[in-house]
C-alpha cells in the first residue's frame, strides 16, 4: 500500500472534520475520494500531504510517516490543491522553475522539468506569458504541471477540474491517464460522479468526516440493486393504477416518484418491461415513458450520502 491512513480525527474546534478515516490505495492504483461540500476531503489531503496534523489516527505515504518524516513524504508526493497555488505575477514557465529549485533540483534541470511540463500540459505557446493573463482552466493545468516537476511518485489532486468546461475537462482526465499508465498512484477528490468513474479504479465515498462505502464503480452500483424498470403514464393521475400493475409483474413494490415516474426493480428485465408494456396497453393506459435503467453511480451517491429521501440510509462498506 503506498498510501495509509488508519483512524484519522481531525478537530477544528467543535467540528469533527474527519471522524476516524481510514484509507489503503494501492501502488499505482487511481482512487477518487468521492464527497459532497464539507465532506472532509481537503482535510484528509491536508493530512495526506502533511499540511496539516491530525488530532488522531496515523498515516503514511510510501512507507513513511506523514507526521514525523513529512519532510521526506513530501519529496515523493506531488500536489495540486483545490485552488491553483501559482504565482500570477510570474511567468508560467518561472512559476514551475521555482517549484523545481524548491524540489532542490539544480538550476537546469528545473528548466528543462518547466519546459517538459509545459510541453505536456499543451502551454509553451503561453509559457512565458505572466500567470494573471492565464484563462482559468490554463491556470488549472499549470498548477497540475507545478505538481509532477518533482516528478512524484504519489499525485494527490484535490478537484482537479472543477471549473473546466466539458472539453478541457476531458483533456485532463486523458493527461491523468498517460501519468497513470506511467505507474502514477493518483488520489483525487470529486464531486463529479462522473469523474470518479472515468478514472478511478477504487471509490471511496466521504460524507461528514466518515467513509461511508468503498469499492468498484461498478460494485457501488450493484449495491443499489441492479436494474430499475421505470415507466411514466401521460396522464398523472394514474400512476397508483401503473404501480400496482408494475408491482403485480415485478413482484416488487413499485416507487412513485414526486415527478410521477413509476419504478420497481426488475430480475428478468426485456421479459418484464415486455408485459408491463402490454399490461398498460390492455389497461388503455398511455405511457410517455418506460425503460430499464441501469443504477447511475448518482444514484448511489445520492442514496449513500442520505440526500435522496426515497430511499433507505444504509451505510454499507463493501470489502
Ligand atoms: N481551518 C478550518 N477551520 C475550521 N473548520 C474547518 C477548517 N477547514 C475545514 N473546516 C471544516 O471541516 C469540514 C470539512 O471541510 P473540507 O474542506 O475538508 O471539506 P471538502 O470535502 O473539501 O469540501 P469542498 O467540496 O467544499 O471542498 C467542513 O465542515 C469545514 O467547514
Ligand atoms: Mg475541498
Amino acid at each position: 500500500m503506498i498510501i495509509q491512513a488508519n483512524g484519522i480525527e481531525v478537530d477544528f474546534g467543535s467540528v469533527k472534520a474527519l471522524d476516524g478515516v481510514s484509507l489503503s490505495v494501492a501502488d499505482g492504483e487511481v482512487r477518487g475520494l468521492l464527497g459532497p461540500n464539507g465532506a472532509g476531503k481537503t482535510t484528509l489531503v491536508n493530512v495526506l500531504t502533511t499540511l496539516l496534523t491530525p488530532t488522531a489516527g496515523t498515516a503514511t505515504v510510501d512507507g513513511l510517516d506523514v507526521c514525523t518524516q513529512s519532510r521526506e513524504v513530501r519529496s515523493r508526493i506531488g500536489l495540486a490543491g483545490q485552488y491553483a497555488a501559482v504565482d500570477n505575477l510570474l511567468t508560467g514557465r518561472e512559476n514551475l522553475e521555482i517549484v523545481g529549485r524548491l524540489y532542490q533540483l539544480p538550476k537546469a534541470v528545473a528548466k528543462a522539468r518547466a519546459d517538459e511540463a509545459l510541453e505536456r500540459l499543451s502551454l509553451t505557446d503561453a509559457g512565458d506569458r505572466q500567470v494573471r493573463t492565464y484563462s482559468g482552466g490554463m491556470r488549472r493545468r499549470l498548477d497540475l504541471g507545478a505538481s509532477l516537476v518533482g516528478r512524484p511518485k504519489v499525485l494527490i489532486l484535490d478537484e482537479p477540474t472543477t471549473g473546466l468546461d466539458p472539453r478541457t475537462r476531458i483533456e485532463l482526465w486523458e493527461f491523468l491517464r498517460e501519468l497513470v499508465g506511467e505507474g502514477t498512484t493518483v488520489l483525487l477528490t470529486t464531486q463529479y460522479l462522473e469523474e470518479a468513474d472515468e478514472l478511478a479504479d477504487q471509490i471511496s465515498v466521504i460524507d461528514s468526516g466518515k467513509l461511508i462505502a468503498e469499492g468498484t464503480a461498478d460494485e457501488l452500483k450493484a449495491q443499489m440493486g441492479g436494474d430499475l424498470l421505470v415507466a411514466r403514464p401521460a396522464d398523472r393521475e394514474l400512476v397508483a393504477q401503473v404501480a400496482e400493475i408494475v408491482s403485480g409483474l415485478t413482484g416488487s413494490e413499485a416507487r412513485i416518484s414526486e415527478t410521477g415516474e413509476v419504478s420497481a426493480p426488475v430480475s428478468n428485465k426485456v421479459e418484464t418491461l415486455v408485459r408491463v408494456a402490454s399490461a398498460l396497453k390492455d389497461a388503455g393506459i398511455q405511457i410517455s415513458e418506460i425503460a430499464v435503467q441501469q443504477p447511475t453511480l448518482d444514484d448511489v451517491f445520492l442514496s449513500l450520502t442520505g440526500d435522496d429521501t426515497s430511499t433507505d440510509e444504509e451505510s454499507s462498506v463493501i470489502q
